[in-house]
């Protein structure tokens, strides 16, 4: 039996699932002290033990919160849900932010900005473009990023070459990735072709495994689709 049950008490986020029960503290003193009136309660009604409660305060136990959360059937389809509610939303506004605009570089610049903004989880957001036999960084945005990868290499390499976009679910498995960044954990990659040639592709990283699925290829694709590179 899995209950789910999310409440805000103020000073925590507490969390039943799959019984056990989290929390997120905002103090340092003892997990005894913090399992306040609330969590007892909570203990009782699900009976839980004081094993079960876990505090979210480092990557360990939010690794773990989140193997819960993943395997929970009920949020699994509700993420999915809200992931496509807010590409719709992202979708209609990077429409509308490019409709009048047939500068590349600024439609590219805004889309970056309304898919890190818009979206969840998304650590980094760029562009590259072809250039000879290279990817050369464009807009982006998040952290500083590789400046020019040779195709085929990395994920963005193997996107360029294969004109297909790539869902990388753990980076460290992808033979040849990149790491630009040691937070990025999950990655996809969606080509940008005109007239049968790939001119760029777009990156998606993630600093949370196993980001992206068909959703988020549907709706990339959509979006580099309505990109025009020449006006
Ligand atoms: N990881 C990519 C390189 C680009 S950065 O992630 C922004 C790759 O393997 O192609």
């Amino acid at each position: 039996m899995i209950n789910v049950e999310n409440l805000d008490d103020a000073n925590n986020f507490i969390e039943i699932k799959d019984n056990y029960v989290f929390f997120w503290g905002l103090d340092i003193s003892s997990k005894k002290f913090r399992i306040n009136a609330l969590i007892r309660e909570l203990m009782k009604k699900y009976d839980i033990t004081e094993d079960e409660v876990i505090e979210i305060s480092d990557d360990d136990t939010y690794q773990f919160y989140k193997e819960v959360y993943e395997n929970n059937p009920t949020t699994k389809k509700e993420n999915l849900k809200r992931k496509k509610t807010k590409y719709i939303q992202v979708l209609k506004q990077i429409r509308a932010l490019i409709a009048d605009e047939t500068d590349l570089i600024a439609n590219l610049a805004n889309i970056c900005a309304a898919l890190k903004y818009g979206m969840n989880g998304f650590f980094w957001v760029g562009f590259y473009f072809v250039k000879g036999g290279d990817l050369v960084l464009g807009p982006y945005q998040g952290p500083p990023a590789c400046t020019r990868i040779k195709i085929p290499q990395g994920v963005c390499g193997a996107c360029a070459q294969k004109k297909e976009t790539i869902i990388v679910p753990d980076v460290d498995k992808f033979p040849g990735h990149i790491a630009c960044s040691s937070h990025s954990k999950s990655e996809i990659v969606v080509p940008l072709i005109e007239d049968g040639k790939v001119w760029g592709v777009l990156d998606v990283d993630s600093d949370e495994y196993d980001k992206f699925d068909e959703v988020d290829k549907k709706y990339l694709e959509e979006i580099c689709g309505i990109v025009a590179k020449s006006p």
